[in-house]
């Protein structure tokens, strides 16, 4: 760096201007600092001093949240969803809701439903699915790893809890499967992989043409009626995503209505692949409720926070400290401390700040309202969560206290410190030159902070991710 500087000889001019003096190069390499100083006036010293870490300090604590921000300007939404109407009343007939929907007449045997799933910890809002399912699904697929998608160890969670799933044995397809624990690989490559052995496990359930495959996170619930009516209606899409209210931590934070992710397929052999993302164009409206966040322990919160796929964006450790996320739970705020993700400035600043809290359970899950009591913490009035480790076992929580797993939060004070440092040795270096340098420096420096330390992992190169091939799968 010095080389470069003291071969600059534009530099040198410019700071025999400030100084006023002639120096020889000996002298000056001496006075270097002394030069630059002398040169500056209050104001700049302030500029120097003050505003610059202050920014960066606020870069580092609220860089998400820039960036999300200015999400509008470098970002543009997907093709929005063809919407279809969605008609339901109790007492009104099958034949008059397939027609309505345009699907056709009644078939004379319903289609068989497969409903799939990937475990990972929610055993509450597990039941809450398979009762609401129960009455149509032909058998229930499950699949858990000892893995959790960031490479932590976890206990087979289903598999203690299988005596309170004693109401679907006789339709149960469970499936482990040995995680590959690689330390700092993206989690949305152990995903793949679990989704991939999933479709293994399907075909083992015995699924065939023409039945239909409900692919969801656990925590996406479609309605009871919503399969029904599908596994009646002759003419069905062969893709249909399903339009689910979003819910935050409980049934009393409703989010908003745009959950896509859900979707049901008609099996085709060799060609249905089980996917978390968008397989087609068409969209049911009002189809069910995803309830992300939705545990009864503050160790669930923490356990999920930390172990699946977006446990990049607990930049500090306090984020996992449970009377913080007490806190955040009752006003209603955002675990990360994030701004919406919308794609408009007015969708950003509508929804931001807390989420409202809503008084209705109206349209609920049935076995959520028919068993209240149990589950209070899911309805509207208690935001209170048990602070006990819950079905995750003492074990599986004993990670929290490692410092090599908490040291990976630290990686990144110390690229702050590492990045603080350069900036402040750039900015002393092209001090005193006004100009090109001196922006170019700054896009450099903000270019690099973008990449290395706002975004871990670049979500959208992996979102499409398909791993091809066979896994071993205990059934
Ligand atoms: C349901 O519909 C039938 C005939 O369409 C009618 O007789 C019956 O009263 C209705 N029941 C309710 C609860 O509305
Ligand atoms: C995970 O499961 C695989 C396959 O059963 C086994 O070989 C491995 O030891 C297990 N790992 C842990 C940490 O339980
Ligand atoms: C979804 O939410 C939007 C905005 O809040 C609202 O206009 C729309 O009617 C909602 N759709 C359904 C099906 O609830
Ligand atoms: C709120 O829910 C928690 C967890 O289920 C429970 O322990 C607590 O008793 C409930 N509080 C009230 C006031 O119902």
């Amino acid at each position: 760096m010095s080389i470069g500087y003291y071969s600059s000889k534009k530099t040198d001019d410019i700071c025999e201007d400030v100084c006023g003096q002639q120096s020889s190069r000996a002298a000056l390499s001496m006075s270097r600092l002394k030069c630059i100083l002398r040169g500056l006036d209050l104001k700049t010293y302030i500029i120097l001093l003050v505003l610059v870490p202050l920014g960066i300090l606020g870069m580092y604590l609220h860089g998400p949240k820039i960036s999300s921000f200015l999400r509008p300007i470098w970002d543009s939404p997907p093709k929005p969803f063809q919407i279809i109407p969605h008609y339901y009343h109790h007492n009104v007939s099958m034949e008059n809701l397939c027609r309505l929907h345009g699907w056709g007449g009644v078939r004379e045997s319903p289609r068989r439903v497969y409903d799939a799933v990937l475990f990972n910890n929610e055993v509450d809002i597990l039941t809450i699915r398979w009762k609401e399912l129960y009455p149509y699904i032909t058998q229930f697929v499950i699949l858990e790893a000892n893995s959790t998608f960031t490479g932590i160890p976890k206990p087979l969670l289903f598999a203690r809890n299988r005596d309170g799933f004693k109401f679907i044995e006789n339709r149960l397809t469970y499936g482990m499967v040995g995680g590959r624990f690689r330390k700092g690989e993206n989690p949305f490559v152990e995903e793949a992989y679990q989704r991939v052995a999933l479709d293994q496990l399907i075909r083992i359930a015995g699924i065939e043409d023409d039945d239909l495959l409900l692919m969801s996170d656990v925590d996406e619930i479609p309605s009871a009626h919503t399969i029904n009516l599908l596994r009646w209606c002759d003419d069905t899409p062969p893709v249909l995503h399903l339009q689910l209210k979003n819910y935050l931590y409980s049934f009393e934070y409703y989010v908003d209505n745009e959950s896509w992710r859900a979707s049901v397929h008609k099996f085709r052999t060799g060609k249905t692949r089980y996917a978390h993302y968008r397989q087609a164009d068409v969209l049911l409206s009002d189809a069910g409720w995803h309830c992300s966040f939705c545990f009864r322990h503050i160790s669930e919160f923490v356990f999920k926070m930390k172990a699946y796929s977006h446990y990049d964006r607990v930049r500090f450790s306090h984020y996992l400290n449970p009377e913080r996320i007490q806190n955040v739970i009752c006003k209603g705020d955002d675990l990360f401390d994030m701004l919406p993700e919308e794609y408009t400035f007015k969708e950003i600043i509508g929804k931001m700040g807390p989420i409202p809290h809503s008084y209705s359970a109206v349209h609920l899950p049935e076995y959520l309202l028919n068993n209240a009591e149990k589950y209070k913490y899911l309805l509207p009035g208690n935001c209170t969560r048990d602070s006990g480790v819950g079905t995750l076992s003492v074990e599986s929580m004993s990670f929290l206290g490692r410092r090599d797993e908490l040291g990976r939060f630290s990686g990144y004070e110390w690229k702050f410190c590492i990045f603080l440092f350069a900036a402040g040795l750039g900015f002393l270096h092209f001090g005193e030159e006004i100009g090109v340098h001196r922006i170019l420096y700054f896009l450099v420096v903000g270019i690099s902070w973008k990449a290395c330390c706002l975004k871990k992992f670049s979500f959208p190169a992996v979102k499409f991710l398909q791993i091809q091939g066979e896994v071993v799968l205990a059934v």
